[in-house]
């Protein structure tokens, strides 16, 4: 991989809404692939203001998200299509017919899954944004024995639900079950980048970018793309030269 020690945290963002801007600047009709959670909200900040300078136009840009929290009402607070709303899409010029994350709602989740594969399989993913959860996790592939390739339905672990209960009002309201992109889609994006911030991920992003390929570690599958760039801020990238 590509890998990005930021030195002032304050360029972090600005260094990962520039890959993206200059992507969607060169070639207006993206697709891109997006995270939730804490790491990507200041690149999306970012890409607010540059769109408001009038710098990038996302009017025929394509998304795909990662993940959702099953059983959740799409306009809860805390459901990851209101996390992209508020974060993301009321503040640039995107279509939001354009946008898409799986429906958590859908009585039949795993109908839900067969045709999100089926969009993704009509849209190559140009550039796909990832987080990495302390237990090496990306959307919502927990360590297991084995992964699965296509999009599917998770029991998330203990950990994962403590980590998002901060959303939630406590962690017995964080859901039980996420649908989540698999991690063939992932890796069949044509670019990844993988925001990683914080002390509290050094040794899980060392271990993914450095350690074994392992189902264990689902971000360590990465390894094994050719167009893979790390960005780390001098915390998350401590184990780095
Ligand atoms: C979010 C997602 C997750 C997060 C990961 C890190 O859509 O798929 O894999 O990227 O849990 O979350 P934060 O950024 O909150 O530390």
């Amino acid at each position: 991989a590509n890998v990005i020690k930021v030195t002032h945290e304050e360029d972090f963002h600005k260094v990962a809404a520039h890959i993206v801007a200059s992507l969607v600047q060169t070639s207006p009709r993206a697709v891109l692939g997006l995270a939730t959670g804490g790491t990507p909200v200041g690149l999306y900040r970012e890409l607010i203001q540059i769109h408001k300078q009038g710098l990038v136009s996302f009017a025929k840009v394509k998304s795909y998200n990662l993940d959702e929290y099953a059983g959740l009402p799409t306009e809860h607070p805390a459901s990851y299509r209101t996390f992209m709303n508020e974060h993301l899409f009321n503040h640039i010029d995107i279509n939001l017919e354009n946008t898409h994350v799986p429906d958590g709602q859908a009585t039949d989740l795993d109908a839900e899954c067969r045709l999100y594969d089926e969009m993704l399989s009509e849209a190559v993913i140009d550039l796909q944004v990832l987080g990495i959860g302390h237990n090496g996790h990306i959307g919502f592939n927990e360590p297991d024995d084995s992964l699965n390739p296509a999009t599917h339905v998770v029991t998330l672990l203990e950990q994962t639900r403590e980590a998002n209960s901060r959303y939630f009002g406590s962690v017995d309201d964080v859901p039980a079950q996420a649908i989540t992109m698999g991690v063939g889609s992932i890796m069949k994006a044509r670019q990844i980048l993988l925001l990683v911030r914080g002390a509290d991920k050094a040794e899980i992003i060392h271990r993914a970018v450095t350690g074994p390929i392992t189902t264990q570690c689902p971000a360590s599958l990465l390894q094994l793309h050719s167009n893979v760039t790390v960005l780390l801020d001098a915390e998350a990238g401590r184990l780095f030269q």
